[in-house]
């Protein structure tokens, strides 16, 4: 079943060397692009040039994460 989750994060939350002992850091994905959730691959760089105020989907299972700019957002339970 597909679901929608709205990420603003553009970067990923490093996780101190201390906390994970000798593997050194990691970066947990809080974009929500990555091909290797929960691990940061890079793929948030293609956030880079969004513009604040705007919608964005991005789609995929490949690492083009094909982006659209969408006019906007309805909820079907909406009033
Ligand atoms: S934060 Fe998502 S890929 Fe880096």
């Amino acid at each position: 079943m597909p679901r929608e989750i709205t990420h603003e994060a553009t970067g990923p939350k490093i996780v101190d060397e201390d906390d994970i002992g000798e593997k050194g850091d990691i970066a947990i994905c809080m974009c929500g692009l990555s091909g290797d959730y929960p691990f940061c691959d890079g793929s948030h760089r293609a956030t880079a040039d969004e513009d604040d105020g705007k919608l964005y989907k991005y789609e995929g299972d490949d690492d083009e994460n094909t982006r659209h700019e969408i006019a906007e957002m309805v909820f079907t339970d909406s009033d």
